[in-house]
């Protein structure tokens, strides 16, 4: 599960111009400023290969990042942030079309939900249409270091409610795990998990 190399490869702003090799992938999902940038740097162990900010909408484009030659991170933009700039917004709808119901090297998305803020409606939406069409998801709770149970393997209320709320629209409840990219809490967990998902 080590990581040895990362290369940025390209910004994307059409799902159809991502590279068209067969890696296996993993999409970076959620709310603008959840943490999807500062988790990739943090998986990677580097600074600055995403880049991240204190203002929501950083992300503007789909980010395809090679990890060790062989398998792919995507950063993108985040979704619930009105004021992203009109021309490089995203639309949620037509890329959910147009990325997630079709790229079949997508080995799991890591849908990231805040775990210091109550269940929020919009990662519920989002948590269920990925049910609904049967894409494979992780949920990845992150700012764990901003919560009680911060270092601890028991979850806090936050992210039980939110588990609870999505259970009607999933088969199987996805796998979750905790983490902080501020002290690096669940990053191997992550990764191995992101592992075994490769080598299934
Ligand atoms: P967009 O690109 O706008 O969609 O945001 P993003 O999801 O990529 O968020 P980003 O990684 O840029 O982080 C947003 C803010 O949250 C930054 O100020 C980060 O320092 C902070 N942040 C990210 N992860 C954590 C974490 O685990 N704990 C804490 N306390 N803060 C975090
Ligand atoms: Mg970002």
């Amino acid at each position: 599960a080590k990581i040895k190399e990362v290369e940025f490869v390209k910004s994307s702003n059409r799902p159809k111009d991502c590279p068209k090799d067969d890696r296996p992938e993993f999409a970076m999902l959620g709310r603008s400023n959840v943490g999807k940038s500062s988790l990739i740097n943090s998986l990677v162990r580097k600074k600055e290969v995403a880049l991240t900010s204190k203002k929501p909408g950083k992300t503007q484009l789909i980010n395809h990042f090679l990890v060790n030659k062989s398998w792919y991170i995507v950063d993108l933009p985040g979704y619930g942030f009105a004021n992203a700039p009109e021309a490089a917004r995203m639309d949620w709808s037509s890329f959910t079309k147009g990325y997630f119901l079709n790229r079949g090297t997508l080995v799991s998305v890591l849908l990231l939900v805040d775990a210091s803020v109550p269940p929020q409606k919009i990662d519920l939406d989002c948590a269920n249409w990925l049910g609904r069409n049967n894409i494979p998801l992780t949920f990845v709770f992150t700012k764990c270091d901003k919560t009680k149970g911060g270092k601890g393997k028991r979850p806090d209320d936050n992210i039980r409610s939110f588990l609870q709320l999505v259970r009607e629209y999933h088969k199987q409840q996805p796998p979750w795990i905790m983490s902080s990219s501020v002290t690096g809490f669940g990053r191997n967990e992550l990764l191995l998990h992101m592992s075994q998902l490769r080598n299934y």
